[in-house]
């Protein structure tokens, strides 16, 4: 598990898809002065449920200010860091951008050192990826983070990668259950009453098991005391200016200081992948002997 410095001749999907972070030292693309300077006033909400300050392209929506009249600024200046970050991603991950899908952007601007959050929301303790309200059967997620702190870099542990991670606790964490009833008829007959209520529209969300087990790893992995203590673990300095991007659902990953973050998510499609056989889905598919992602 390293950083692996994108101006090295290397192709990235293979760097990203092994569970190495790419860097790109200085930035990799322009962010405009004036997104910056728009989103240095920002006032985020702390105490609220939001984690972060998000931008949704597809509604071109802003959430989690303090002040909602600051969204006049805030969200013109996360549509062009958006498109900035996008164009970046589409010029450097061709393969991918044929068939992603675009998620949210998010501006981190709380110091990450001592943030009290539920034990589920820490951001301190090392875990995968998993969105509650967005399930990607099988597809992955990959996130941009820039450090737009002019004088403090961003602070990040990681672990081993998926293929190591699942090995060693996928069963421990209960995956055999999730495989178990993705071939029951009661699993059938719920998932068909989520897809038609969600057809018309009510607020339930269709996953597949992948997505279930993936949500329950994500707590268990946090709420897990000996991985937390024992597995092995890389520590980077992430300095002002540079921009990482990660499969946020391949590396276990935490962060332990810094604030002043922004990062555009995409959901890649894992039929684009270099290597197939990495997406935490066929690992955890190959570990149970079933199809997870249905
Ligand atoms: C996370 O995805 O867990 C947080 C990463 C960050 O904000 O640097
Ligand atoms: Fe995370």
């Amino acid at each position: 598990m390293k950083l692996a410095n994108a101006y090295d001749d290397e192709d990235y999907r293979a760097v990203l898809e092994r569970g190495d972070i790419l860097f790109f030292p200085n930035g990799g693309f322009e962010i405009p002065g004036a997104v910056r300077a728009a989103l240095m006033g920002a006032t985020q909400d702390a105490r609220s449920f939001h984690k972060n300050i998000a931008y949704k392209p597809n509604i071109d929506q802003v959430s989690g200010l303090v002040d909602g009249s600051e969204a006049e600024v805030v969200k013109p200046a996360m549509r062009e860091y958006s498109r900035c970050a996008l164009a970046f991603l589409g010029r450097i991950l061709p393969e991918y951008a044929r068939a992603w899908k675009v998620d949210y952007a998010s501006f981190r601007s709380i110091e990450e050192r001592g943030r009290e959050l539920p034990p589920t929301k820490r951001n301190d303790l090392l875990h995968v990826d998993a969105f509650p309200t967005r399930p990607v059967f099988g597809d992955m997620i990959l996130r941009c983070f820039t450090n737009v702190n002019p004088e403090q870099s961003r602070e990040w542990m990681t672990s081993d990668p998926f293929t190591t991670l699942a090995a060693e606790t996928a069963e421990k964490a209960g995956l055999l259950r999730y495989a178990g009833a993705s071939g029951s008829s009661l699993h059938a007959v719920r998932r068909r009453m989520t897809k038609s209520l969600a057809g018309l529209g009510l607020p339930v969300v269709d996953r597949s098991p992948y997505d279930a087990f993936m949500l329950h790893y994500h707590d268990w992995l946090k709420g897990n005391q000996e991985y937390q203590a024992n597995c092995r673990k890389y520590r980077f300095q992430l300095p002002p200016g540079s921009t990482w991007l990660v499969f946020t659902d391949v590396v276990p990953h935490a962060v332990l200081g810094g604030r002043l973050a922004l990062e555009q998510t995409v959901i890649v499609s894992r039929e684009s992948l270099r290597d197939r056989a990495l997406a935490p889905s066929a690992v955890l598919e190959k570990i149970a002997g079933c199809v997870l992602t249905e």
